[in-house]
């Protein structure tokens, strides 16, 4: 294990209903917010409303930037942050999914930093401004997916280079605090519900799969994330009220990405950045939807590379008999995931996902582009076969 430190600065409050707490907890961060949020899921079920509301009561004023689009672009961040700008907000709230909280991760920047938001980006053909301060940030996640409530990180596309990149930043953009209520996630239609829960699962299985081994305490944590989301997925889709099912779901969103999981591990993320680089190109793709159609293929590239890893999940997640044949047993994994994302309706390949197979050399491209080869993958050759087997060839 590698020796590691664990800072998370972010206030969780969870449970059932305490949404209704965010006009307290609102208060302490300032007089005046931008509300940055989706289109149109938190106007129609309500919570939009109900939190102005919430607001208001504790004295806080809103300002409401509401045309974040799935897979957030970043001239929506910009013009979210023009507009708290123009108003004199002082913190900035994200509601709604990951994109409605990665936006308002990079409207405090902007806000706060000016510029505009691609500036913050690195890449490896070109510098990333500083961030310098942002404004506080609260977020409230109607969603269970991204972790973005628990994290310093956020994603955006640019819609010009169709390239999709990371701001990471703990000293700035980690939540003075997140209101996370599984009662806000009972509205998120199935599909939705499904490309969340395999986005948990691979926050954890990235480092689980390619870093450090000797995690015995993080191996577990892992394993009962995965296992919490497989025990709970039939329920949040087919009975999207079930208190304790998106109760589950909801934990084990935030917990995935807040620091224990992953630590100790400094393992490298492989499906993450390919993923990107699909919903760069695809828009209409959900990054749910983009993990689910490449994990199978990645899983079976690793039966040489990492059959241990491999074998043990087969062994703890899918029940798989230690003593069975070694191909035997790691292809319990591969087939397990295959058959859990496809039970959940989701596509476990590109083709069925709607990804085009001439696009899969841009794809590539894309991926060098903006986060390089991953070393386990390690050359173009490589990539460009794991693609194709995602394709399903
Ligand atoms: O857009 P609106 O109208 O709000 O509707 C959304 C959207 O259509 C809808 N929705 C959200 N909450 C709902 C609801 N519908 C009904 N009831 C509710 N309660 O769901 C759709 C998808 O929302 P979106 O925010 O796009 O989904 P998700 O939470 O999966 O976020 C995906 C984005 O986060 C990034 C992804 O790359 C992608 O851009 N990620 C962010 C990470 C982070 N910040 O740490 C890590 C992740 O790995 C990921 O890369
Ligand atoms: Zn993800």
């Amino acid at each position: 294990m590698k020796d590691f430190n664990i800072y998370n600065p972010t206030k969780i409050v969870f449970g059932w209903g305490v949404i209704e707490r965010c006009g307290i907890e609102a208060a302490k961060l300032g007089k005046k917010s931008l509300i940055v949020t989706g289109k149109s899921s938190t106007k129609k079920t309500g919570v939009l409303d109900k939190v102005i509301a919430l607001l208001k009561n504790a004295g806080v004023e809103a300002v409401v930037y509401s045309g974040v689009t799935p897979n957030p672009k970043t001239d929506e961040t910009d013009e979210a942050a023009n507009l708290g700008r123009k108003e004199n907000c002082d913190f900035v709230i994200g509601l709604g999914g990951g994109s409605a909280m990665d936006a308002a991760k990079g409207a405090a920047v902007v806000l706060k930093s000016g510029g505009n938001l691609w500036d913050y980006v690195w890449l490896p053909s070109k510098k990333a401004k500083q961030i310098n301060d942002a404004a506080p940030i609260m977020l409230i996640p109607t969603l269970a997916a991204t972790g973005s409530e628990g994290n310093p990180s956020a994603v955006f596309t640019n819609k010009q280079t169709k390239q999709k990149a990371a701001i990471y930043n703990p000293d700035k953009i980690y939540p003075r605090v997140s209101i996370v209520d599984p009662s806000l996630t009972v509205t998120v239609p199935a599909k939705q519900t499904a490309e969340g829960i395999i986005d948990i699962i691979m926050h954890v299985l990235e480092e689980y799969l390619t870093g450090e081994t000797e995690c015995d305490l993080q191996d577990r944590i892992t394993e009962g994330i995965i296992l919490t989301c497989i025990e709970n997925a039939e329920k949040a889709i087919n009975e999207p009220g079930d208190k304790k099912a998106r109760t589950n779901i909801s934990l084990a969103s935030t917990v995935a990405l807040q620091g224990l999981p992953n630590s100790g591990r400094a393992g490298e993320w492989v499906v993450h950045p390919i993923e990107h680089a699909v919903t760069g190109i695809y828009d209409n793709i959900a990054h749910g939807s983009g993990i689910a159609a490449i994990l199978p293929a990645y899983l079976r590239f690793l039966f040489d590379k990492k059959p241990d890893r491999i074998k043990q999940l087969s062994m703890r997640i899918f029940g798989a008999d230690e003593y069975a044949e070694e191909g035997e047993l790691m292809e319990v994994c591969a087939k397990g995931f295959e058959d859990f994302i496809s039970s959940m309706g989701l596509a476990n390949n590109l083709k069925d996902a709607g990804v085009e197979k001439s696009m899969l050399p841009m794809i590539a491209d894309k991926l060098i582009e903006v986060s390089g080869i991953p070393g386990i993958i390690g050359n173009k050759e490589k990539l460009t076969f794991i693609l194709k087997s995602a394709y399903g060839e």
